[in-house]
């Protein structure tokens, strides 16, 4: 989602005075003057600091080497690259699947408009954002997880061995975050006018879980024991230090529920899929029907306000009225990252409160010295931070005892140094000045922006998705801050109308508090070029050196959102896929071969018919659907060469 409502400015801290910055900024930019590649080559140098902690550099490097042609497709024109229907390079081709409505299995209700909110509970839902897939081994029925993926802290321990997906190249679960959709777009009318209108809403928001197939070269969902739902109302837990907590009660006592602007993903090596809460102020407001609210320092903070984004559902729904009494702290139980089974049906959704509240965009899971599972994780609002979280022990003897990674660690903040050094600063109870403010980690924690501020982090321009390339090179878009008036050189233009990406490489193998870092690409510099970008948002590195990068925003030459694919060693841009009128394009996987991929458009014509009708022909009235796209290249490639 990319309109105002990401772009207020929650943060009144101010952590870097311009007079600190600015010579630096200059002399970055120089740096960069360059061209891409002279970037991207001179952070690999500045890497080696770290090369004798960081073991697989050179072979990485080589495998490189031997592949020269990384990425060998014809790309999308900029003439071609607009209007009411995607368009995908001559080298590839794409099929749609689950557009918003459609059942979850084959004879569920089918798609109706608007929508019912009991048929809405067994449909897929809108706003179509991250997502993942797991391959299903249909000899073993399940996969044992350390087969597929190799996590094991050796060469490919950040990623799976894609050799390995056997059968599960055709048949998995997909499951699907459902970030948004408009009362415009779900129910035809701006304002709900019923509790069930607003279920309706409630009902299209959440996680899709699905049951996919390749049958006769065309993916379907199918009958599935683990295909579900999870909504606003489904019932969830709470783990780790929050858990329980005081923050976490309301008066009235009612149970956990729901998950909410669920944006971007990740993934574990035990086989979960993590989905992120990011926007959950905007579905809250105060009717004062009792009692005038007035926010708190930290609804301030959270951005809350009277009238959220224009949901309506505290209207209908007291559990969203900020002015209910009995409802207090019902706001602190949304903006973590929750955990889904997605063999599991019966699994009780799982927020893990030691990696924070904020507006978690994504969380890029690695595993780090000593088997430590590493969570990289943007909060999407103009300055705000990136985080990293550091689970306590390695994380099989943590399953084995267990106890989830996800629970007991080290959250940090990063502060980016003007130097192109930085720092993790820990959010911890046991800092004097954080004890001096907070009771106890799990406070730090619910209301982790504000341990953040105090630490002094560096406020980015909107950080978005996190990657972590074989390298050990971690990558965050930084999409855009119109705002920003003092630039700093981490976020080297102000105002900063295009985004660029940053990429940093970590110390002590993923666990350290230092790091080294860089600016990989300034979407402005691309302007004026057959391979111009703006509002880099989704990304993901992919295991031999591409960078997969998708936008969220205004395009130059009227191109529509893309996916284009960067060579990270040289900088190298093409554009693979370009999307619908008005939307954006984000979520990103593939199977275990490489030789399929899913992305999605998002909001295809922000929802307005007469824009267009994807994925229906053009008619003027149907209602544009968020669909999933599943590319292939048409002689079998792997998805970006
Ligand atoms: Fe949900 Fe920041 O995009
Ligand atoms: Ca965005
Ligand atoms: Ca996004």
């Amino acid at each position: 989602m990319n309109d105002d409502h990401d772009n207020e400015i929650c943060n009144k801290t101010n952590n870097r005075p311009f007079s600190q910055i600015l010579e630096s900024s200059a002399s970055r930019r120089k740096v960069l003057a360059g061209g891409l590649s002279l970037a991207a080559t001179s952070f690999f140098a500045s890497s080696s600091v770290f090369a004798d902690d960081w073991g697989d550099d050179d072979r990485e490097k080589s495998r490189h080497r031997k592949k020269r042609k990384l990425i060998d497709f014809r790309p999308v024109a900029i003439e071609d690259g607009s209007g009411p229907w995607p368009t995908i390079s001559a080298d590839y081709e794409y099929q749609m699947l689950i557009p918003w409505g459609d059942p979850l299995e084959p004879g569920g209700p089918a798609f109706s408009y608007p929508p019912n909110a009991a048929d809405q509970t067994k449909q897929i839902g809108i706003g179509h954002d991250g997502m993942w897939y797991f391959p299903i081994d249909e000899r073993r029925r399940r996969f044992d997880r350390d087969d597929w993926y190799d996590w094991d802290g050796d060469d490919d321990d950040w990623f799976y061995l894609h050799r390995r997906g056997g059968r599960g190249n055709r048949h998995g679960m997909l499951v699907i975050n459902h970030e948004f959709g408009t009362n415009t777009h779900v129910l035809g009318k701006r304002d709900p006018e019923s509790l069930d209108d607003v279920r309706v809403s409630q009902h299209a928001h959440g996680v899709s879980v699905v049951e996919i197939r390749k049958i006769r070269g065309k993916w379907r969902t199918v009958k599935s024991d683990n295909a579900r739902r999870i909504h606003v109302n489904t019932p969830v837990a709470f783990s780790g230090p929050a858990a329980g907590h005081p923050l976490l009660q309301t008066a009235n006592g009612n149970v956990p529920l729901g998950t909410v602007n669920n944006c971007s993903n990740g993934h574990t090596p035990w086989g979960t899929y993590l989905t992120c809460e990011e926007n959950f102020n905007g579905y809250f407001g105060a009717s004062n029907r009792d009692n005038a609210w007035t926010p708190t320092p930290a609804q301030q903070r959270y951005g809350f306000s009277e009238t959220g984004f224009n949901y309506g559902w505290y209207n209908y729904d007291r559990r969203f009225d900020l002015s209910d009494p009995d409802y207090a702290n019902e706001e602190n139980r949304f903006g973590w990252v929750v955990e889904i089974d997605p063999m599991d049906a019966t699994q009780k959704p799982v927020k893990r409160t030691a990696l924070g509240r904020f507006k978690h965009e994504g969380v890029a899971l690695t595993i780090g010295r000593g088997k430590r599972a590493v969570a990289y994780m943007g909060d999407d609002q103009r300055f705000d931070y990136i985080y990293k979280f550091v689970s306590a022990d390695n994380y099989r003897k943590m399953l084995r005892r267990g106890e989830s990674p996800l629970d007991h660690g080290q959250l940090y903040v990063a502060r980016f140094n003007d130097d192109g050094s930085g720092d993790w600063l820990e959010l911890t109870i046991d800092n004097p000045a954080l004890a001096d403010v907070f009771s106890d980690q799990g406070e730090v924690l619910t209301y982790a922006r504000m341990a953040a501020d105090i630490l002094g982090a560096t406020p980015m321009d909107r950080p978005e998705w996190t990657t972590v390339a074989p390298n050990g090179d971690v990558y965050c878009t930084l999409t855009n801050n119109s705002r920003r008036t003092e630039a700093d050189a981490a976020n080297p233009l102000a105002p900063n109308a295009d985004g660029h990406i940053i990429r940093w490489h970590d110390s002590d193998r993923h666990i350290g508090t230092r790091f080294d870092w860089e600016i990989f690409l300034i979407s402005q510099d691309t302007h004026g070029t057959e391979d111009t970008f703006s509002d880099p948002d989704g990304l993901w590195a992919d295991p031999d050196g591409r960078l997969f990068i998708q936008t969220d925003g205004g395009q130059k030459d009227g191109l529509n959102n893309q996916m284009l694919v960067a060579d990270t060693r040289t900088g190298e841009l093409r554009r693979l896929f370009t999307g619908v009128t008005g939307d954006e394009i984000t979520g990103i996987t593939v199977t275990p071969d490489r030789r399929t991929m899913f992305i999605n458009t998002q909001h295809p014509g922000n929802g307005d018919p007469s824009l267009t009708n994807f994925p229906a022909p053009l008619d003027g009235v149907t209602v544009p659907r968020d669909t999933t796209f599943v590319i292939t290249k048409k002689d079998g490639g792997i998805i970006g060469s």
